[in-house]
This record gives C-alpha cells, structure tokens and sequence, in this order.
C-alpha cells in the first residue's frame, strides 16, 4: 500500500523529520503484520515504489500522515469518571473513582465500557495505550478481548489493591497475584496484547502484596509494571507513615523489585535528585499526566530535573483524573505545565518534542520503540490522517505556518478530535 500525503516521523535522536510531499509505503511481513517498508519524499521514492506490481496509490492531498499516538498511562474503567469534581486525589478516589470501578465485578458493564473506550482511542488518534483495568480480573478479560478484535497493540493488567480499598474494589492478597499470574499466561504475548503487572499504588497494597508482585515481576520479565507515585502531597505523607523505612516512595516500589525496564510510573511529580536517579539507573519510565495534575492539583511534572537527570518519560491523558482522551489536549497541556515546573524562567518545549513524547518517545519508553510511535521502515503501520484545514481557525493558521514548529504547534494549540480523518492499525491477517 501506497500512501502519498505530508508525512511526519521522527529520526532516531527524536528530532522531527517532514515531508511536504511525502510517500509511505507498508507490507505485511510474514506473520502478516502490517509494517512500513519506506517512508521518505515523493520524489525521491516514487520511481522506486510505485512501479511494484500490485502497487495502490492512496493519494491524500492537502493531508498529514503521522504516527499513530501511543497513550503511556490511562484507566479505561474511568472513562465514565472524566469531569468528577472533588478535592483532590485522595477525595476523588474514595467518592467517585472506588464506587465506579465496583461495577466491573460484571463483565457484561465491562465489555460495554471497553467497546467504547477503544473506539474513543481511535477517533483521537490513538493506537496504543497502558492501561489500567480494575480489580476484577473479568475487566481485563474485556478489554484484551476488545482490543484484539480491532487488532490493536494494547497493554492492560488487573489492579492489585488488597487494603485501604472499600469492599467491592479490595482483592485478597494470595487470590489477586494468582489472578495476575493467570492472565499474563492468557493475554501476555497474544497478538499484539501485552499484559501489565498493576499494583494501584503503595497505599492501597500490603508489603505482602508487593512482594508478590515484585516476585511476578522477577519470573516475568518481559511483562509491563504499572503503577502511580508522587503524585499528590497528602497522598505522599501516607506513603510515609506507611512504609517507614522506605528511603521514598518511589523507594518503596524498588524495594519490593518494581523497578527494571518496562515499568512505568504514573505522575512523578515530587521526586527528589536520588529518584530522578534511580528511574535513570533502572531503565524504568515515567508517564508525565499534564490534563489530570491540572484537575486534581497535584503539582507540576519537572522537566528540566528529568532532562538532566536522563530517565525515559512520555506523556499520558489518565483518563479519567485526565480531562481528555485528546493527544493534542495533552500536548498543550504539557507545554503549559512545563513552563510551571519549578524553575520557570526561560524553558519551553519545543512542539516537535511535545509530539515525539506522545508518539516515539512514548513508545521508546515503553519498551517499544521501533516497534510502534513511529514511521520508520520496520515500524507496524499503525498511523492517523490528519486534516489540518478541519475547522476554519485551524486552516488558517495551518496555511500561515512557514516552518514546521509552527505548523506542528497550531495542531498542538488548537487541535482535537476533528483533526484525526482516519486512524489506521495495522491488524496482522
Ligand atoms: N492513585 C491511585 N489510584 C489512582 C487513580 O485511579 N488515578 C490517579 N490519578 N491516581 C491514582
Ligand atoms: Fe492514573
């Protein structure tokens, strides 16, 4: 398949590369696993690839082609959560967060919610996401379910929360990490589906509950860990209180053997020089959720402490403490929180980074770069359309941008929903 349109990717040290006029080709491979065979300028590419027998030529004018966006931190039972008013993280859990994820005890409501979910993840242009599930283990069986139907590259896991949890969303301790260990035998692998070992966070998971996990983690090692720190003061202070000897909260989760490459962490926000360190040193990954600390408060992700630092982050909506399933809502989001980390003067991302953290970057951080997040010959062709000209504010000031960060940053300020025409996975045959 043969696509002629503008064409966004990005080159192996992040930066963007652009194609006004630009040609992507895809194949299945063997496995019949769509994947991108070249991508790069028309002119350049075209004698090359269009004369193949059993060529298509797609050609989109007026378009952008872009890799599919990859969502690092986002709980799909929480999609009927979004807009909870409350007064904080720790409110909002107990009011309306807990009460909601009670109801995935049915798998029929859970299927129903993962059906919608998905589809709300393509029409924004998102093709990959971790996501948390709820306690049940039922709630994973119905998103992979959904998932692998419409051939996406999904990572999900049953959350573990076995104290300090109302009835309803509290598992048992033993049963919760056998359940664990069940699904990653029956979803792990399969397709494009991965599996994510989930404590909630250490709060609401006794020090027996996190040994297990750490000793699934241990057995497991290409498996996902999932789960939130530093996120909120209050919620820090309980940290303390609850795991004395710890050296810090993110401390915590190393001490239990939650921290190697594939493990992400939700926030990050109140980290000190020797986490920022830590995440450095165990190749673990940082989901940076600019919608929901803005609606919970919770603080401002520190981005020049991260760069210095050197650990892997990417960006995350977290639906439902997020305020949007949009990738463009959390890109302008990131850009202002950025601004508000702690040494404010003179430091704005670029828009070209802020995309890569939610493409590439995103997908690098997971584990998965050159796999997914990008369009690089290799990549699974999983990739949006954009229209640029799909409202009248967005057309003029797409048709004013002289170089591509302005391009790239009026899509980031004013784009949503409308701006994804098609969003295209590559379901392998
Ligand atoms: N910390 C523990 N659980 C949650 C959750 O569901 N959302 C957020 N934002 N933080 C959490
Ligand atoms: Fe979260």
């Amino acid at each position: 398949k043969i696509y002629r349109s503008a064409l966004l990717r990005f080159a192996p040290d992040g930066s963007p590369l652009y194609d006004s006029d630009g040609l992507l080709a895809t194949a299945p491979d063997a496995q019949g696993q769509e994947r991108v065979v070249a991508a790069g300028s028309w002119q350049a590419l075209q004698a090359q690839y269009t004369q193949q027998a059993g060529a298509q030529v797609q050609h989109l004018p007026g378009r952008l082609i872009a890799p599919g966006f990859v969502d690092m931190h986002i709980h799909y039972p929480q999609t009927d959560v979004i807009g909870a008013p409350a007064d904080g993280l720790l409110p909002w859990l107990e009011h309306y967060t807990f009460p909601h994820e009670a109801r995935f005890h049915d798998r029929a409501y859970a299927d129903g919610v993962a059906e919608f979910f998905l589809d709300e993840l393509l029409r924004n242009g998102v093709t990959t996401a971790l996501t948390f599930a709820t306690s049940h283990p039922n709630s994973v069986d119905a998103i992979m379910t959904a998932a692998q139907q419409r051939g996406m590259r999904m990572i999900a896991g049953k959350v573990l929360q076995d104290r300090h949890s109302p009835d309803g969303v509290r598992d048992d301790t033993e049963q919760g990490l056998i359940d664990t260990e069940t699904l990653i035998q029956r979803w792990h692998g399969v397709d494009r589906l991965g599996y994510a070992i989930t404590p909630r966070f250490a709060p609401t998971s006794t020090p027996a509950q996190l040994r297990g996990a750490g000793e699934l983690a241990a057995r497991y090692r290409d498996v996902w860990i999932q789960s939130h720190v530093s996120e909120n003061l209050d919620e820090i202070r309980w940290v303390r209180e609850l795991f004395p000897a710890a050296r810090s909260y993110l401390g915590v989760y190393d001490d239990f053997g939650l921290m190697r490459e594939r493990a992400v962490y939700a926030h990050c926000i109140w980290l000190d020089d020797e986490d920022r360190a830590l995440l450095r040193e165990k190749h673990t990954a940082a989901a940076i959720s600019p919608t929901s600390n803005l609606f919970l408060s919770s603080g401002y992700f520190d981005y020049q402490k991260a760069d210095a630092a050197d650990f892997r982050y990417g960006l995350a909506s977290d639906v439902g403490g997020g305020m949007s399933f949009s990738p463009f809502r959390t890109m302008q989001a990131a850009y202002v929180v950025g601004r508000e980390g702690h040494a404010k003067q003179g430091f704005s991302l670029k828009p070209g980074a802020l995309w890569w953290q939610h493409t590439a970057g995103a997908a690098q951080a997971l584990g998965l770069g050159g796999v997914i997040g990008n369009l690089q010959p290799g990549c699974e062709a999983d990739f949006v359309v954009l229209n640029p000209a799909c409202t009248p504010l967005l057309a003029r000031k797409t048709a004013q941008a002289e170089t591509l960060d302005e391009l790239l940053f009026a899509m980031i300020v004013l784009g949503d929903d409308r701006l994804i025409e098609q969003t295209i996975v590559s379901q392998a045959k």
